[in-house]
């Protein structure tokens, strides 16, 4: 007979823990944080709350026991290294990744991925339905667990539950790709209200219900006949609402002597240079750390900056090495990086400070502050919470930020420096705007951006997350809670930035 464990009123759901257990040098083992975006703006948001986390501990085998972590109860579900393989490093990060990613690498389809896909989201439904209290609500997060929903809705009917993609939804034309899109799209709509990073997302994915699976679509809700015995039509909202990041904690973190002390040893340490470049990203290709690179080696090429005055810190953060994509990516990018720094280093000052391992929090806070320019260049993100957190971290207004137009970022941080990543000549010449810019502009964006992520942060966007799941279903909303008229005033900020890029492009000499 097995004893009942506690149960919550809320439960949030994702694929890893907010820990993950790292073997230090004597092979003891301690809870760190895992990496991801995921992971930084849920702590802040479950801290203090009475409620369950249910989630994959890292490691194959046996779940470990349940724990607490403050008021936060971590219920780990157990995985075997064959299911770790298939529905972890295959199905979720080598078939649906880089779908969801405009197929930057291509995306491998295995039936018995899926099949494990399968088994490993029904066994996260049973866990949750056993700590989750009578009418609880469930958060569901991420693309890992798009057919928990559903299979959470037949154990439970009973229970409130919301689904958030902290990444991209694609195309109709990419989805179509999948051999089990009808699956996946009914297992998400077994949940009462979706979130997405952007407006985008939200519409791609309803195009998709409507598209692929005949469904009839609303404004931002989808009507549907569930299959299987229960013939109740339902309706679904699926809107945009970006996650953020803690403002409040993050930027006071940020002022502390301590911290502001390290950013400016951080910068002796390496050298005093004058401009100092950061990248701060999970070592994953849809990163754009190749062409960052790339563009740095030519801007040194070019003899347009150079070592000791002007240098720049890459942290690289270990992620899903055992995925041939990501080992590949690894390989080359230190290449690159030996290359680079055999070409133009000088004595005692590499052209690039190359670090493949991740930090505590405070530690990369005190890197945000000292760095010049932060370079978050991706080619497809969903949000890119760097970005954000940088912002944070610039109390002083000092800073500058290189943006990726191909992140959720950019529909907030649109005074930020744009540039299209595949476009290396453009990636070069925005970060030389980007460094040339007089110091009360580059204050001007920095204090509007900040404003822009106090306005809307981790605690306000996780509010309207929960409201908008405890009113599920409402009558169609005609717009997201992004509204289309503010999209439409970023992209005209955007363009008007990028006609500005232009033209000191041209006074540069492009
Ligand atoms: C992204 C995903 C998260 C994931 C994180 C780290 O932020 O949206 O779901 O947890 O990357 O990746 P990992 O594979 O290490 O969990």
């Amino acid at each position: 007979m097995t004893v009942a464990g506690p149960t919550f009123d809320l439960v949030v759901a994702a694929n890893g823990l907010p820990v993950e257990r790292v073997l230090d040098a004597s092979g003891e083992g301690t809870w760190e944080p895992s990496p991801g975006g995921l992971v930084s703006a849920m702590e802040s948001v479950m801290e203090g709350r009475k409620a369950a986390w249910v989630g994959w501990a890292g490691e194959s085998g046996r779940a470990p026991e349940p724990f607490h972590q403050g008021d936060l109860y971590l219920r780990p579900v157990g995985l075997t290294s064959a299911e770790i393989a298939e529905y972890y490093e295959g199905f979720s990060n080598d078939t649906l990744w880089p779908i969801y990613h405009d197929v930057i690498v291509p995306a491998s389809f295995h039936r018995n991925w899926w099949n494990t896909y399968r088994t490993v989201n029904h066994r996260f439904a049973q866990v949750i339905a056993e700590v989750a209290a009578p009418g609880a609500t469930v958060w569901v997060h991420d693309y890992q667990l798009q057919l928990v929903p559903a299979m959470l809705r037949a154990i439970r009917p009973d229970l409130r539950i919301g689904w958030f993609n902290h990444i991209p939804f694609p195309p109709v034309e990419l989805f179509a790709q999948l051999p089990w899109r009808r699956a996946l799209v009914e297992g998400v709509l077994g949940a009462d209200f979706l979130g997405f990073q952007r407006t985008a997302d939200a519409a791609n994915f309803l195009r998709v219900c409507r598209r692929l699976l005949g469904m009839s679509t609303k404004g931002d809700t989808v009507t549907f006949t569930p299959p299987g015995d229960d013939p109740a039509r339902r309706t679904v909202r699926a809107s945009a609402l970006p996650i953020s990041v803690d403002f409040q904690g993050l930027s006071a973190l940020a002022a502390t002597p301590a911290v502001i002390a390290r950013a400016a040893e951080i910068r002796a340490s390496l050298g005093a240079p004058e401009i100092l470049l950061l990248g701060v990203d999970r070592l994953d290709y849809t990163k754009g750390i190749r062409q960052r690179l790339k563009a740095y080696e030519e801007l040194l090429r070019d003899k347009a900056i150079a070592p000791p005055e002007v240098t720049l810190m890459q942290v690289a953060l270990p992620n899903r090495e055992r995925v041939d994509a990501y080992r590949f990516l690894r390989e080359e990018v230190e290449r690159t990086v030996g290359r680079i720094n055999g070409e133009y280093s000088v004595l005692g000052s590499p052209a690039i400070h190359y670090l493949h391992r991740s930090y505590p929090r405070e530690e990369m806070a005190a890197m945000f502050v000292a760095a010049d320019i932060m370079l978050v260049t991706p080619l497809r993100d969903g949000m890119n919470l760097v970005a954000k957190e940088y912002v944070t971290c610039r109390n002083d207004l000092g800073g500058a930020l290189v943006l990726s137009e191909f992140t959720g970022a950019w529909h907030e941080l649109h005074q930020a420096f744009i540039c299209n990543p595949h476009d290396i000549e453009g990636v070069k010449l925005t970060i030389m705007r980007a460094i040339n810019a007089p110091e009360d502009e580059r204050r001007r964006r920095m204090k509007a951006m900040r404003k822009r992520v106090a306005d809307n942060d981790v605690q306000r966007w996780s509010s309207l997350y929960l409201d908008s799941l405890a009113s599920a279903p409402l009558k169609p909303h005609r717009r997201s809670r992004v509204s289309d008229k503010e999209l439409r005033e970023a992209e005209r900020a955007n363009r008007a930035n990028l006609r500005a890029s232009d033209r000191a492009a041209e006074r540069i000499g492009g």
